[in-house]
Parts: C-alpha cells; structure tokens; sequence
C-alpha cells in the first residue's frame, strides 16, 4: 500500500468539463468548502432547500447529546416522497428512472411516473399485511426493480429496511433477522447470475425456519420461463404480483421525523457479531441528494450507471436515494459483466449512451486482465465522468481506467467512504480537483478530516479520524448504542470519529487512504471481518483455535489466509479442509471464502498468550520476519513458513 502513495502524476479536469460542472474549478471548491466548515448549519439549511418538507426544521444540528446527533431537528420529511412525487410534480414523470436489464438480456425501461405507482402499489400491500411504521422488512433480493421498489415503499409507509445482499447465507439471514426482530422478509424465487439461477427462497426458508418474529415472506417471481423450485408455506407466503393485484394506486407519503429509523445495514467489524448500522431519515435524505449532485455532477440528460448491488452501502445511496432524489435516469443490470461474455458492460454502455460510470477497482482489474479487446471495439464516447469504490485503487489500475474506458477525457472521482458515514466523504470534485492516480484526494463539504496518532496528535501519515458531525452519518448500531460510541467515538476521547483506516496527507494536501487499521479485510470490496471467519471454524469440533488474516491480492485487492490449529491426535488433512469452507459458505457466504487454510498444531503467541497476527501476515505475504523477539515458541512460526512456502 506504501507505494500507491508515491505516485506523482496529476490529472487537471478538462477544461469542457470544468466549464459546465456545478462545481466550476477549484477556487469554487475551496470558497464553498470553507463556508461549509465556518458555517455548516447555514450550508446544510441551504443544500436542503433543493428537498421537499411537509415541515421544516427548528434547528439544523443538535449537539446536545454527542455522539447521538440530530440533523434538521423538528421537520418532517419523506425519501420515497423526495425520489419520486417531487419529480412527477415537477412535470418529470415520464422521464425515464430505471433501464433496468437482466442476464439474459430482458429488458425493462420505468418512468418515474410508474416507478411512483409501483411503489404506491406495494406499499399497500405492505400496509394490507399489516405492516406498521417503526417495523422491520428484510430484503433478500437480486437485482430486479422490486428491490429498488420494495426499499422505497418501505421508505413510504415508515417501514425500516434491511437489505441483506443476496450473497449471504441462511446464517448470516438469521443472525440479522433475529438481531433486527424482522417482521417481514421480501425475497425472490431466484436471480440469473452467470447464466444460472440462484435460487434464493431456499436460502431464506433455512434462514428463517426458527424465526418466529417473522410473519410474512413475500416472493417476487424472477423465473417465468425457467422452472424454479419454490414452495410456498401456507399462512406465511405470499408471491409479490398477487399482493399488488388488488390494492389501490394511491399511498400518501408516511410524514416521517427527522430521526426516524430509515434503514439498517449490517456491516462488518472486529468482532464475530456483524453491527446494524442505523440510518435515520432527514441527514440522510440531504446528504445522498448533495454528494450524489456534486460528485457525480448530475445533469438532467444525464445516464448514469452504478454496478454496486443495492445489497451494500453503495447501492443504497448511489442507486436508490442519491439519485432518484436527482431526477436522472439511471441504468440497473442484473448479472455479471462477464456473460455472455466479457464485453457485456461496455456493450451496456454503448447500448444505453452511459454518461456516468461507477465500479469497483476490483472490477476494473478483472477487466485489464481479460484484455483490452473487449473494449476497443465498443462506442464509449457518451462517458463523461468515471468513479471507483470500496477499496484502495493501484495507480497501475487508474491509468488503464482513465485511458481505455474514459479515453483521457473523463475526470476519475475516487471516492472514500463507509458503510456509516451513508456517503462520500473524500474524494475528488470532478471539476475541479486535480486527480492523482489511487488518492481520494480532498474532503466533501462539511468533511474535516485529521491525521492523528494514537494519542491525537496530528501526523502526516497516521489514522484518519473526522472532526465534525455530517448530516449523512451513522446514527448507532441496532440495540447497542454503547458498541457505537465505544466502536467510533472513544479513541480519542469523543472529539473524532474513528473510520478504522490508515492515512497520509502528501505535500498538496490530498489524503491517500492507506487500507484499514483494525482487522476488517475488503475482499473485492467486499467488507470482511477476519473475527467473523475465525468464529465459524472454532465451532468445528477437530479445532482448537484459528487466525485469519489479509493480505494483498492481485485481483480482489486483498485475500484472506487462514491459520487453523488442529485438536492434538485430530487428522488435518483435505477433508477437514473442505469441512470448514462448507461451514464458512454457510455461516457467512461463498464471497467470504479463504485463499488458503494452513492447519498447525500451534499460532504464535507473546508469553502472556496474545496471537502475533503481524507475524502471520509475514507468514502469508512471503516477507522476512519482523521480530520475533516476544515470541513464547519461536519454532511455531518457522514451522508455519516452511509449511506456507511448501504449499
Ligand atoms: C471501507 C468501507 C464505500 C462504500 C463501499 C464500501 C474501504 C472504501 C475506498 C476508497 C480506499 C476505500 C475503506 C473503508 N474503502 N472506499 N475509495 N479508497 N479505501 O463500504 O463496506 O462500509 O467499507 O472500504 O477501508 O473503511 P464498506
């Protein structure tokens, strides 16, 4: 990661670009910037204005219970309200919201006039089950329309969503139903990944068997012309198109508070137990609508196109909320961008005349790697802005980013945020910030971030840590609101929030994200927490104790590597192997799967008992050994490196 930081080149937009951009060069960038740090209430009071308010707000922050915030205080607000209803009022409700195309290659095209009936249509059959405002609604979906219908009905009646990413296992479905106390779980017969179907409804079945808060699984049929097996229990099932036969086109807007509960989204952190982060209404519904406008510097005729799932952070805000709050019309595939073949996403491109384009470094070295002839032959010409996230992206990547696919044209916003700061916090103003190839550059508006030690002292290069409230973050974790201020607020007595990564500022002033800190690893973006791996193999009855950690990886960005010590006298050999990859496809999901699993009968440990996990990164990246010094057992860990240098 050291060496992403050394990168010198600069990128200035272009000149076009910076012409007609809301953010017009950086001297805007940095008049505005200041004015959101001197005076953020008047920024954000302002910003909101753009939005509809059944009532507006008496205070725009409330400090008073730090770290429990309150942003727009007193008003009255509604999401789905503001994606839809405001844009069919304003005379744009046949504009276009969703291209919408699946695997196969069916295709949907929804205006924002019928998405706001479907919504509608939904919603009261939500209501009809007897769904209140306050209650649960798990969403295990592909990505179908009704995923982006059912999070916005629920967003309608007051109904807290949590949408759980349709690569999750039965376990990991009843450990966030239970946690959540669901009351009602969406899910479809099955997706189209790879020319197969996943057949979701089984999952959730296993999931929910011994949930009794669960009263309603409802199923949204994806398999028309391929037969599905999908039973349906009697009194607890319903197929979503017979609920929205037969209710009515019209549902008012639930008049939420400010701090009403919007969404839950469970993410990962250094313990075994994954957090809800909880999302409330008002912040939120502001802080998608302005780093959506201004980063990805949406135009009316723009068509912009997000590969995220909505079953993470970013599909909530960068599919749904930021950008229908935006008016644009968007692009939402089902599959993988390598069926049929390889080129798939840039024939969407083409097809659709894609103005804005935002994936994952992760995809983009999978891209470099099939070859660039996939894309030379395709029309990219309508891009005009290009965006990666979720992890740290290689110079080395960026460059072929910026000039396969953006032809040297298209300004890059890296962008770095996190699951609880709901939206960009760093990164680059397409019109007016200077890119650097792998740096998320500069701070959103109202974004104070630090670089400070452990002790709080500000460094160059150290722990990245924010200094104000922003209205789009984290509100708590679901039930435990002393895991929230002990997890983000008590490093550094209370005065920052603790994102969990390391950073550097380099000469410019930019900040270069240097990966995380804690023991959460992002595999091909997707956020991993090594604890979470090491509980599902201690519950294997031949083994005794287990380390997991990460280490780079060419394509994913970062792998992981288990460390398994076996029961004296137990056998340690393939089977076992296979038995524990099956118990972390079912305990957690198949994405979570380790590179490797290395068994020893003992891990390094200091002589009060402490594993030395910066020995076995050593181990596992093939570096020399840091010092051993501490070690109880010196030969635990040269028996472990012979064993990983065999392999
Ligand atoms: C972690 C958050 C952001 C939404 C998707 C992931 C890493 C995210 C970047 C970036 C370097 C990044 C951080 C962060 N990360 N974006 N542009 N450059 N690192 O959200 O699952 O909550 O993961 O992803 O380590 O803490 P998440």
């Amino acid at each position: 990661m050291e060496s992403v930081s050394h990168e010198h080149r600069k990128f200035p937009p272009a000149s076009a670009f910076v012409k007609r951009a809301h953010i017009s060069g950086e001297d805007a960038y940095k008049a505005l910037y200041s004015k959101s740090i001197q005076d953020p209430e008047t920024f954000w009071a302002e910003a909101a204005e753009d939005l509809h308010w059944f009532n507006k707000w008496d205070s725009v922050l409330d400090t008073s219970d730090a770290p429990f915030f309150k942003w727009f205080d007193g008003s009255r607000t509604n999401l789905s309200y503001n994606c839809l209803d405001r844009h069919i009022e304003a005379g744009k409700g046949d504009k276009i919201a969703i291209h919408w195309e699946g695997e196969p290659g069916d295709t949907r095209d929804i205006s924002y006039a019928q998405l706001h009936l479907e919504v509608c249509r939904f919603a009261n059959a939500m209501k009809a089950r007897g769904v209140k405002k306050g209650e649960r609604v798990a969403i295990y979906l592909p990505m179908v329309p009704e995923l982006a219908i059912s999070v916005l009905a629920c967003a309608r009646i007051g109904a807290v969503h949590t949408v759980i990413f349709a690569g999750f296992s039965a376990d990991s479905i009843r450990d966030r139903v239970l946690d959540s106390e669901t009351r009602m779980v969406i899910t479809g017969d099955g997706g189209y990944r790879r020319g197969k179907m996943l057949e979701l409804k089984k999952i959730v079945d296993e999931g929910v068997a011994d949930c009794a808060c669960v009263k309603d699984v409802i199923v949204v049929k994806r398999g028309d012309d391929h037969p599905v097996d999908c039973p349906m229990q009697a009194g607890r099932d319903a197929w979503y198109h017979d609920l929205v036969a037969d209710v009515s086109d019209v549902c008012p807007a639930e008049e939420m508070e400010a701090e009403d509960l919007l969404f839950l989204l469970y993410t990962s952190g250094t313990t075994g137990k994954p957090k809800g982060i909880m999302h409330t209404t008002a912040g939120y519904q502001v802080y998608s609508y302005l780093t959506s406008k201004y980063i990805f510097d949406l135009k009316n005729d723009d068509v912009y196109w997000c590969t995220a799932d909505v079953g993470w952070i970013t599909g909530h805000t960068y599919i749904v909320y930021g950008i229908m709050q935006n008016g644009v019309s968007q692009v939402i595939y089902e599959g993988a961008p390598n069926h049929p073949d390889e080129g798939r996403f840039w024939e969407i491109i083409e097809k659709y005349k894609v103005s804005i384009f935002y994936t994952a470094p992760t995809a983009i070295r999978a891209f470099m790697k099939w070859g660039d002839n996939w894309v030379t032959n395709k029309d990219l010409s309508s891009l005009r802005l290009l965006g990666t996230v979720g992890e740290p992206i290689n110079p080395e990547a960026w460059i072929w980013y910026h000039k396969m696919i953006g032809s040297e044209r298209c300004p890059i916003v890296d962008t770095w945020w996190q699951t609880e700061t709901g939206g960009h916090m760093l990164t680059p103003m397409p019109g007016a910030t200077a890119t650097k190839p792998g740096c998320a550059t500069v701070p959103f508006f109202g974004v104070e971030p630090v670089i400070l030690t452990d002790e709080g002292e500000e460094v160059e290069a150290g722990i990245l840590a924010i200094k104000k409230p922003w209205p789009g973050m984290l509100r708590g974790i679901y039930g435990d609101p002393q895991r929230y201020q002990d997890t983000y607020w008590c490093k550094w007595d209370g005065k920052y929030y603790f994102p969990g990564d390391g950073a550097r500022r380099d000469e410019d002033g930019y900040i270069w994200i240097l990966g995380r800190v804690d023991d959460v690893v992002n595999v091909s973006g997707h956020r991993i927490g090594t604890a979470e791996l090491e509980s599902v193999f201690v519950e294997h009855q031949d083994v005794a104790e287990s380390a997991v950690v990460g280490i780079p990886h060419e394509i994913k960005g970062q792998g992981l590597i288990a460390f398994v010590t076996v029961i004296d006298g137990r056998a340690h050999d393939e089977p076992l192997r296979q038995e524990l990859i099956s118990m972390i496809d079912k305990g957690i999901g198949k994405f979570a799967r380790p590179e490797r699993i290395l068994f020893s009968s003992d891990l390094p440990k200091t002589r009060s008992g402490k594993i030395m996990r910066r020995l076995l990164r050593d181990i596992a990246e093939g570096k020399e050994l840091g010092n051993t010094t501490t070690l109880a057992d010196p030969s635990v860990v040269e028996e472990l490196q012979k064993q990983y240098l065999k392999a």
